[in-house]
């Protein structure tokens, strides 16, 4: 699972989604940090219930996971159409997924092969962790020296092709000096940030404190942090943000107790064609992941539970977007069509 630290960059060893020349070997992120285990993906149906499952999961995660999909498909000589729907349909929220599909399915268009596909997803993986890189400079740049930090899910390396958004930032602000305390919420019901962002984090020797969710409050009143650094889903042409659920509660928080909200995503997920966050899909998942916990059930039977899996963030209530074209502060319709818009560069 590591790799040497090739790029001279410090605190950043994992990489959950590898592909290995004729099948997609993924870390199962259901089963850390008590298990390290992997499951090889042979089909693009398999990388499909890989995302819908779980095995692979954060926003720009699973656009690589879908683009290596097609790769499988093309390998196989099967429907290629059939198998980017089936990826398709995997997750609604995470525009990343369909963007990556949209670019394969362009380069199908022009002709390309299995090869050129190859290429294309290499591609798609490599552009990924460049940003990721130039997205962590620029955010931990903003950060004055000895600051907290609360962030929220997982969007480290497991989430990406590697080192992160907000947790690139992270890595990045840790590693120059300006972050002195990280804490991570749990991220109920799925436990992102108990289970995979503190794990991601110990094992890159970056301190962390795991608070509950319900701590995140409390914890911005005591002045212990000054950012909260998410990362993102979809972010609408307005600016409103779609992310892990709590987010929402936590821009609230954060700006009733004058701490700083960054939003630090790639422009992969940036989605000029929603207009706001009320035309967002956002994924309801199977109520039973509030039912129980560890496959035991913890709550009476005949209880009703609603599992929405994302909320939106309204833009307003966003400090800073970071992404890898540059740092945006208030990002608002007129900020991101001028870096996102027809004609910007
Ligand atoms: O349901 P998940 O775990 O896929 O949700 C992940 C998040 O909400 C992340 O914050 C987002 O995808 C950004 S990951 C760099």
């Amino acid at each position: 699972m590591t790799e040497p630290q090739a790029s001279g960059t410090t605190h950043d060893s994992l990489r959950a989604v590898q592909w290995q020349g004729d099948r997609l070997h993924l870390l199962d992120q259901r089963r850390l940090p008590l298990e390290e285990a992997w499951i090889d993906c042979r089909e693009a149906g398999e990388v499909a219930k890989a995302i819908h499952d779980l095995v692979v999961r954060g926003a720009p995660a699973i656009g690589i996971a879908a683009a290596w999909g097609v790769v499988l498909a093309a390998q196989r000589d099967d429907d290629l159409e059939r198998a980017m729907a089936t990826l398709r349909a995997a997750r609604p929220t995470a525009v990343n997924l369909m963007w990556a599909l949209d670019r394969m399915r362009a380069c199908i268009h022009a002709g390309a092969d299995a090869a050129t596909l190859t290429r294309e997803a290499q591609a798609i993986q490599d552009e990924d962790l460049a940003a990721n890189r130039a997205m962590g400079a620029l955010g931990a740049a903003l950060i004055q020296p000895d600051s907290g930090v609360l962030t929220h899910c997982n969007t480290g390396s497991l989430a990406t092709s590697g080192f992160g958004t907000a947790l690139g930032v992270i890595r990045a602000g840790f590693a120059s000096g300006g972050i002195a305390r990280v804490y991570a919420d749990e991220t109920r019901p799925w436990l992102q940030g108990a289970r995979l962002t503190v794990w991601e984090l110990q094992r890159d020797k970056i301190p962390v404190t795991l608070i509950a969710d319900s701590a995140a409050s409390h914890l911005m009143s005591s002045g212990k942090v000054q950012w909260v650094i998410v990362g993102a889903d979809r972010i609408a042409a307005n600016g409103d943000t779609a992310n892990k659920i709590g987010t929402y509660q936590l821009a609230i928080a954060a700006r009733h107790h004058g701490v700083k909200f960054m939003v630090v995503a790639p422009s992969t997920t940036v989605d000029l064609a929603t207009p706001s966050g009320e035309a967002i899909d956002i994924e309801l998942r199977d109520p039973t992941e509030l039912l129980g916990y560890a496959g035991r059930r913890t709550v009476a039977e005949g209880v009703q539970a609603w599992n929405p899996v994302f909320d939106v963030t309204p833009h307003e209530l966003i400090d800073v977007l970071v992404t890898e074209r540059g740092v945006i502060t208030q990002p608002d319709g007129a900020a991101l069509r001028a870096v996102f818009g027809p004609g910007a560069h």
